[in-house]
């Protein structure tokens, strides 16, 4: 996507969410990139609605990922900005939830850094005076793909 785009508040951020969940298929790893309160959960929350999920969607910040199953997607929320331990990532397992089944949606990439695929999609939110202000890069041809249905 070329142009950012403003979102203004909550209700809009969820509103994005919701129709990045149509363009998603399986086998994609998303970067979730910006500050602390910057809407990466609320957004990931907006795609979890679209995606028809009905649940309560918590902040992965203790538990370091959330799971979530919806038809035959596996959808999963991490949050690694508490993450310090590469040995944490083998013991985890979480190599193995970056599959051909998986939605992997990622805030604080940053913390994980080499460890992760290489992003297919990464989303980058600004806090300008009003809103947020959003960007969608595409790192790979599915992300590009995801993009096309946009
Ligand atoms: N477009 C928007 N404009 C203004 N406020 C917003 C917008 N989107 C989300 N918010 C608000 O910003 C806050 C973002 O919280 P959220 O937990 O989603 O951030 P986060 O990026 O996941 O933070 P953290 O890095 O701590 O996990 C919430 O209070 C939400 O209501
Ligand atoms: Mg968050």
């Amino acid at each position: 996507m070329d142009r950012p785009l403003n979102i203004a508040n909550e209700a809009e951020m969820l509103a994005f969410g919701s129709k990045l969940a149509a363009t998603l298929c399986p086998n994609l790893t998303i970067y979730l990139i910006g500050d602390l309160g910057s809407g990466k959960t609320t957004l990931v929350r907006g795609i979890l609605h679209g995606l028809g999920y009905k649940g309560v969607v918590k902040s992965p910040t203790y538990n370091l990922v959330e799971i979530y199953k919806i038809s035959r997607l596996y959808l999963y929320h991490f949050d690694f900005y508490r993450f310090n331990d590469p040995i944490e990532w083998e013991e985890a397992g979480f190599r193995d939830y970056f599959n051909c089944d998986s939605v992997c949606l990622v805030e604080w990439p940053e913390k994980a850094n080499g460890l992760l695929p290489t992003a297919d999609l990464q989303i980058t939110i600004d806090i300008p005076e009003s809103g947020r202000e959003i960007n969608v890069h595409a790192g790979t041809e599915a992300g590009k793909k995801c993009l096309t249905h946009w």
